[in-house]
C-alpha cells in the first residue's frame, strides 16, 4: 500500500507545524499540491510522489526525534493555550523541527513528557493496546491503609470504567501522619487517571510526578530542560511499542504483510 496522508498531517509530520497551523495554513492558501493550491486539509495525498509546498518552498519529511523533557508543574501541554499560561513549549529549544507531546501531563503534574515528529510512533505509544508502563510518584493526603492501596493495585471504579490491575507500593517517608508516597505503573493513560484512581479511594493528589515511560527515565535531566533520545534509548522504546513484542496481546484481526 502506498502512504497516504490527510494534508494537515502531512505538513506536522513533516517537521513543519501542528496540525492546527497547518489547517489555519492551508485555508489561508499558502500549501500547494503538486503545483496546485489546496484547500481542503482532509483530503489525502500520496506523501510518497506528491510535491507538497508551503510558501512556496517544498516540505519534506525530517528525520524522525524523540525528545524527553522534564516538565515542571505549571505549564500546560498544548502548543497555545486560549487563557495564556506558559505552555511547555516555551521549554522546547526554539526554532528547532516541530515536535507534538505524546500524551499529555496535567498543569499540576511534573516529570517525564515525551515530544515526537513521528506521529506513528506516538500512536504507538498512547494506543491502549500498547500497555507501555509509566511510573508515577504521587503524595496523597492522608495516611492511607493497606487495604486501599491493595485497592488502587487491584483496580478501582471510575466513571469511564475500572481501572487496570496496575503496581502500586509505598515509597518514602513512613514516619508522615498526614500523606502518603505511593509510586504507581500503570499500563493505560486516561485524562486525570492517577488524581481519579487516588480520589476513588477517598483521598487526594497533592503532588504528582511522572518518572518513567516504557524504557526511558528522567534520570538526572534537570527541572525543566529537555534533551533528544540516545539511540540506544530510542530503539528500546520502538521496541517496547512494538507489535512483536513477547509480552503483547496479539490483535485478534489479520492486518496483512505490509507492516
Ligand atoms: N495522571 C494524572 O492524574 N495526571 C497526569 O498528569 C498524569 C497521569
Amino acid at each position: 500500500a502506498r502512504p497516504t496522508r490527510t494534508r494537515d498531517r502531512l505538513l506536522s509530520r513533516a517537521g513543519v507545524c501542528s496540525r492546527t497551523a497547518a489547517r489555519q495554513a492551508i485555508a489561508a492558501g499558502r500549501v500547494q499540491v503538486d503545483g496546485r493550491i489546496v484547500r481542503d486539509p482532509e483530503v489525502w495525498v500520496d506523501a510518497s510522489r506528491a510535491v507538497v509546498c508551503l510558501d512556496g518552498v517544498e516540505v519534506r519529511e525530517r528525520p524522525k526525534e524523540v525528545w524527553l523533557l522534564h516538565k515542571p508543574t505549571g505549564y500546560v501541554t498544548t502548543a497555545s493555550d486560549e487563557r495564556g499560561r506558559a505552555t511547555v513549549y516555551e521549554l522546547l529549544p526554539a526554532g528547532h523541527t516541530w515536535l507534538a507531546p505524546v500524551g499529555r501531563l496535567d498543569r499540576d503534574t511534573s516529570g517525564l513528557l515525551l515530544f515526537t515528529n513521528d506521529s506513528d510512533l506516538a500512536d504507538a505509544i498512547t494506543a491502549p493496546a500498547s500497555k507501555l508502563p509509566k511510573t508515577y510518584v504521587a503524595r496523597c493526603r492522608g495516611r492511607l491503609r493497606d487495604e486501599a492501596i491493595a485497592a488502587l493495585a487491584a483496580g478501582v471504579p471510575l466513571r469511564d470504567g475500572p481501572t487496570l490491575p496496575a503496581q502500586v507500593r509505598r515509597v518514602g517517608d513512613a514516619d508522615d501522619d498526614h500523606t502518603t508516597m505511593l509510586e504507581l505503573v500503570l499500563v493505560e493513560g486516561r485524562n486525570r487517571q492517577v488524581r481519579r484512581m487516588i480520589e476513588a479511594i477517598g483521598s487526594e493528589v497533592l503532588t504528582l510526578h511522572r518518572r518513567r515511560i516504557g524504557p526511558l527515565e528522567l534520570g538526572d535531566l534537570p527541572l525543566g530542560e529537555a534533551r533528544p533520545t540516545t539511540p540506544g534509548e530510542l530503539a528500546a522504546l520502538r521496541a517496547a511499542v512494538s507489535p512483536d513484542r513477547p509480552d503483547r496481546p496479539r490483535p485478534r484481526s489479520n492486518r496483512g504483510s505490509a507492516r
